[in-house]
C-alpha cells in the first residue's frame, strides 16, 4: 500500500498555514479551516522556542507537525498525552519532529522542576478533565523561569455558534440545542468552555504571568466551521484510501482556494471576547 501523502515531510515545506494545513489535512475540510487560523495565531504572536520544548497533549501530533512547518522547530521537542491510541498512531513526519511521545497525564508529569525552556498546548488545556488546575500547576512546575507557554483555548461562546445549536435556539428547541452542544463539544474533547478573563484567572492561579491574550477564530465564522465538521462532510475521509497524489493535490488546492477569502480578511489577532478560540501567552517570572 502507497504511504498516504500527508505523512511525508515536504523537502521544501510551505510557510503559509492555510497552504501547511491544506497540505496536511486535504481529507477533513474542518481541519484545514480550523488549523489556518490556529497556527497563524502562533504565527503572528512571533513565538521564540527557549531551550527543550514540551508539547502537552501532543495528541499524534499531526498538529505539532502543522505548529514546526508553520513556525520552524525547537532543537529538542517533547510531546506528553494520555492517550496511548493517539500516540501510537503518530504518522512518520510525527515521529521526525518529536525527539518523544510519551503517554502521561499532564496533572502528574514526568519530568523534573524547570526541565523545559518553552511548553506549548494546543487546544488540549480545555481537554483536561478532571485535574485542570493540578495540570496547570504543573506546567508551571517544569517551565524554567523566564520561559513561556503558549497555550489555545476555547470560549464560553464558541458552541453557542455552531451552526446547529443557533438553528435549534431559533426555533425555541433549547434542550436540543443543549445536546447537541454537549455532543459535539464530547466529540471535540473540549471540557473547559470559559470566558477568555477565567482562563486568564486560571493561568494565573498556577502563577503565570499573561503577557498577551487574542482571539484568532471568530465567532461569526464558527458556523461555518461547525457545517465542516458536520458528520456527513465527514465523507471526505475517502480522499485517505486513494493513493492518488494528483486528486490529493487538486482537492487541498481547492479548498485552500476557496477558504483563502475569508482567511485573508480576518485579522491574525482579534478581540478575545469576539472568538471562539484564543491564544494565550504566558511566562513564568524570572
Ligand atoms: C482536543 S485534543 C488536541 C490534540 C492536539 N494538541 C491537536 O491540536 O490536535 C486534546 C488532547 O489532550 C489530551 N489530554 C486530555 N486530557 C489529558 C491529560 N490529563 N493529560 C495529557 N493529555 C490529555 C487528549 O488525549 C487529546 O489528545
Amino acid at each position: 500500500m502507497s504511504t498516504p501523502k500527508e505523512e511525508k515531510v515536504p523537502a521544501a515545506p510551505p510557510v503559509d498555514p492555510l497552504e501547511i494545513a491544506a497540505y496536511r489535512y486535504y481529507y477533513k475540510p474542518m481541519a484545514i479551516f480550523f488549523n489556518a487560523f490556529h497556527l497563524r495565531a502562533f504565527v503572528s504572536a512571533a513565538i521564540e522556542w527557549q531551550g527543550n520544548v514540551l508539547d502537552i497533549g501532543c495528541s499524534d501530533g499531526a498538529c505539532g507537525v502543522m505548529l514546526m512547518e508553520a513556525v520552524g522547530a525547537p532543537k529538542q521537542l517533547t510531546g506528553i498525552d494520555l492517550s496511548a491510541n493517539a500516540i501510537a498512531a503518530a504518522s512518520p513526519a510525527a515521529k521526525a519532529v518529536y525527539n518523544e511521545m510519551i503517554c502521561a497525564n499532564a496533572v502528574e508529569l514526568p519530568f523534573d522542576d524547570e526541565s523545559f525552556g518553552s511548553l506549548v498546548s494546543n487546544a488540549s488545556m480545555l481537554s483536561i478533565d478532571p485535574g485542570l488546575e493540578q495540570a496547570l500547576k504543573e506546567t508551571y512546575r517544569v517551565l524554567k523561569p523566564g520561559g513561556a507557554f503558549y497555550a489555545t483555548v476555547c470560549t464560553d461562546q464558541y458552541e453557542q455558534h455552531y451552526w446547529i445549536t443557533k438553528l435549534l435556539h431559533a426555533v425555541g428547541a433549547r434542550k436540543l440545542a443543549r445536546r447537541y452542544m454537549d455532543k459535539m463539544n464530547r466529540r471535540m474533547q473540549q471540557a473547559h468552555l470559559y470566558t477568555p478573563e477565567r482562563w486568564q484567572e486560571l493561568f494565573r492561579g498556577a502563577g503565570f504571568e499573561v503577557q498577551e491574550t487574542f482571539g484568532f477564530l471568530p465567532l461569526r465564522l464558527t458556523p461555518l466551521w461547525s457545517f465542516l465538521a458536520w458528520t456527513p462532510m465527514r465523507i471526505h475521509g475517502v480522499l485517505k484510501l486513494i493513493p492518488w497524489p494528483g486528486l490529493h493535490r487538486f482537492v487541498s488546492r481547492f479548498y485552500q482556494a476557496r477558504f483563502a477569502p475569508l482567511y485573508r480578511e480576518t485579522p491574525p489577532k482579534c478581540p478575545p471576547e469576539e472568538c471562539g478560540y484564543i491564544f494565550l501567552k504566558l511566562t513564568k517570572p524570572s
